[in-house]
């Protein structure tokens, strides 16, 4: 019988533990600067283990034996973030960076005076963490940079993370809410360890850290996560319930005193100080525990990088100055030719397999025929390959003075590699095409884009499996996969009832899919996410797309004449109003959601810039700020003089009383509405 003596003394103790666990946990994971020994620290877990054994119910899901406690899971949730999880351009060369920073100059003249932080960039995968009250409660991998996937009990095993946040020492207390984003990876030290302790057991080893981390957060199975030496770096603070930081600086130094592990920084006064910034960090590029790719060079007034905006995904207020490519030669021992989506044969080099960087290389892009004959490349060849960041690797040019005399001229083929038909060239373009609609090169490409996570999302569909569907024949077009039944996945290789069951499930439910993403989908040369969803911010449904005419959807922003041609062109061809019809029938037929468009007058709210706060009730946090940018509005997080008018709901807080200050008129939901029209 436990008294309550007993479960009171055993909770103190708990508390105590925890404490003292997570203490030494950040000395260790965090500042790598441990006070305990391995020993002494096992001797505190044990304690904890054997106490929550014995009481249960005096488990709280903060505590630190709660890190690899989750059971498996059957597929990740998903998280829609609270703020945009934006990417980032790319700059190679010092020129790249002036030139970015007197296109933002010419924006806003006060990036005439702004300071930048420069901090090498981690070549791992964002990470989005919550925190309710202080305590962990969620954790997002990036997705689409709006949705991501619930990953949060693989996270929970990663030891760099407070599962708590400690009051500070000067009494700071986390907001009550906080949201921050990083990027988890594995230190190459640990990724070579990994590898060595496979390689002995007789196991396939990684490619390299990056695939490596991704591959272990995303396993279903945290126990799995919990066996990888991740660990973390936190750099910005997404959503907050009390007022944000104002700077990067200001942002790095509050996630430190929160508990986070932070990145390296540079503080620099001007745009030469952040490329000298960037060029020691290339000096000390293999100097890093972790894989860097480059630099991140990011206005320090976060109001200022708010206001520059963005573009598609890509904030004005950084850029990634990556690292120069690498370049090593090999040996050239084949050329293959693969088919792609449209058709158009691309020239493979299969190399002796070389390592540049960290990553093995075995295969290289030549781009296509010409380009081999006018560098004059054979097989055989001894070759110039580069490689630039997430660039495909490419061969530069044959090595002339490595030549024996044995290199073989490549001769492109006059039929398809996979069907066979003739292949051919169209006036004034370099490509070589299969036009054979049929060839299943071309339905498999297809079909990959369509299954693939920013477009259908079907979970289970990989590639060997899309071969098999288009190989058997059951597979002819896009819209075939929805009469799929679970017997015919039944006659495949390697289907079980539970495989089958799960991959129809899957396929069904992306019958939910958004319009943005199906349009996506579709693959229209030149329509990718961002474009498919400024289509579907303009038009309800398929249909309207599809009847909607070059002109209307030239004038659509963000869509240019080439782009918008190849919507029309696509919509018309026969052989795709069937497969539209075979969608329609089986039920793939998204609706834009409804009054985002039909009451909406798109110019109304040019050039305000509309600041929300405190709690509404006919709309979301995130609903409002759509409703508003809809209406050709601007939202900004924090409110200046730059703002036009405040919207405040119930409990509005500190941004009420800035506005006041500031004289800036305060609205409600419903003199919102009237602003618009509504
Ligand atoms: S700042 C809007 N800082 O690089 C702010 N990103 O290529 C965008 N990354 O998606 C991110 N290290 O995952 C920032 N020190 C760093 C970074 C960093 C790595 C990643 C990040 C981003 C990607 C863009």
């Amino acid at each position: 019988m436990k008294s309550q003596q007993t479960t009171n003394a055993m909770q103190a103790r708990l508390g105590e533990l925890r404490k003292l666990i997570n203490y030494h946990n950040y000395r260790y994971h965090v500042l790598d600067d441990p006070e305990i020994s391995d020993f002494e620290f096992d001797q505190l877990i044990k304690e904890l283990k054997n106490i929550e054994t014995l009481f249960p119910e005096l488990v709280t899901p903060d505590s630190p034996s709660q890190r690899a406690g989750a059971e498996p899971s059957e597929r990740f949730n998903k998280v829609s973030h609270p703020a945009p999880i934006l990417s980032l351009s790319n700059a190679f060369e010092a020129q790249d960076v002036r030139a970015w920073y007197e296109r933002i100059l010419k924006i806003d003249e006060r990036v005439a005076e702004a300071d930048f932080v420069v901090q090498p960039k981690i070549d791992g995968l964002t990470v989005v963490l919550h925190y309710q009250q202080g305590i962990f409660s969620q954790g997002a991998t990036r997705g689409d940079g709006l949705t991501g996937e619930d990953i949060t009990n693989n996270l929970r095993t990663i030891k760099a993370l407070p599962l708590r946040i400690p009051v500070s020492d000067e009494g700071l207390n986390p907001p009550e809410y906080l949201v921050v984003r990083g990027e988890a990876f594995i230190t190459i030290k640990d990724f070579e360890a990994l590898n060595m302790r496979l390689k002995q057991a007789g196991e396939k080893v990684y490619l390299n850290p990056r695939n490596t981390a991704a591959g272990s957060l995303r396993q279903l199975d945290p126990a799995l996560t919990a066996a990888r030496p991740l660990t973390l770096l936190l750099y910005e603070i997404v959503d907050a319930s009390s007022d944000l930081p104002v700077t990067n600086q200001e942002t790095l130094n509050m996630l430190m005193k929160f508990g986070f592990p932070i990145p390296e920084q540079f503080y620099c006064r001007n745009i030469e100080d952040a490329i000298s910034a960037y060029e020691n960090i290339v000096r000390r590029r293999d100097e890093f525990v972790f894989e860097a790719d480059g630099a991140v060079i990011k206005i320090d007034d976060l109001s200022l990088a708010r206001d520059l905006g963005v573009v598609g995904k890509d904030p004005r207020g950084a850029i990634a100055f990556k690292f120069p490519a690498q370049v090593v030669t090999t040996q050239l021992l084949d050329i293959t030719v693969n088919v792609g989506r449209t058709g158009v044969l691309t020239p493979q080099a299969i190399l002796s397999p070389v390592n540049i960087g960290g990553v093995v290389v075995k295969q290289a892009t030549l781009h296509n025929f010409d380009y081999i004959f006018d560098k004059d490349i054979r097989i055989g060849d001894r070759v110039a390959v580069k490689r630039a960041g997430d660039v495909i690797p490419y061969i530069i040019g044959p090595i002339l003075s490595a030549r024996t005399g044995e290199e073989i001229v490549f001769i492109p083929p006059q039929a398809c590699p996979v069907c066979g038909q003739p292949v051919e060239h169209l006036a004034g373009e370099v490509a070589w095409y299969c036009v054979n609609s049929g060839c299943s090169a071309q339905l498999i490409r297809n079909l990959e884009h369509f299954v693939s996570r920013g477009a259908m999302d079907i979970v289970g569909l990989g590639i060997r499996i899309v071969e098999q569907l288009v190989e058997s024949g059951m597979v002819k077009d896009i819209a075939d996969l929805y009469s799929l039944k679970r017997a015919d996945l039944l006659n495949l290789d390697g289907f079980a009832d539970k495989k089958a069951e799960n991959l129809i499930e899957s396929i069904e439910r992306s019958k939910g899919q958004s319009l943005a993403r199906v349009v996506n989908a579709l693959g229209i040369h030149g329509v990718g996410e961002v474009v498919a969803g400024d289509l579907a911010n303009v038009f309800q449904n398929l249909e309207e797309i599809s009847e909607a005419g070059f002109e209307e959807i030239q004038t659509i922003e963000g869509i240019g004449p080439n782009i918008a041609q190849a919507i029309v062109d696509w919509f018309e061809r026969p052989s795709n109003q069937q497969v539209l019809n075979k969608l329609r029938r089986s039920g793939v037929w998204p609706q834009q959601r409804v009054n985002e468009l039909r009451d909406v007058i798109p110019g109304i709210l040019k050039d305000l810039t509309f600041v929300v706060t405190g709690t509404l009730s006919e709309f979301t946090r995130e609903s409002v700020k759509e409703y508003i940018k809809l209406h050709g509005g601007r939202v900004s997080d924090s409110v200046s003089k730059k703002t036009n008018y405040l919207v405040a709901g119930e409990n509005p807080g500190s941004k009420l009383e800035k506005a006041e200050s500031l004289g800036i008129p305060i609205i409600n939901e419903i003199e919102l509405r009237e602003m618009t029209g509504g």
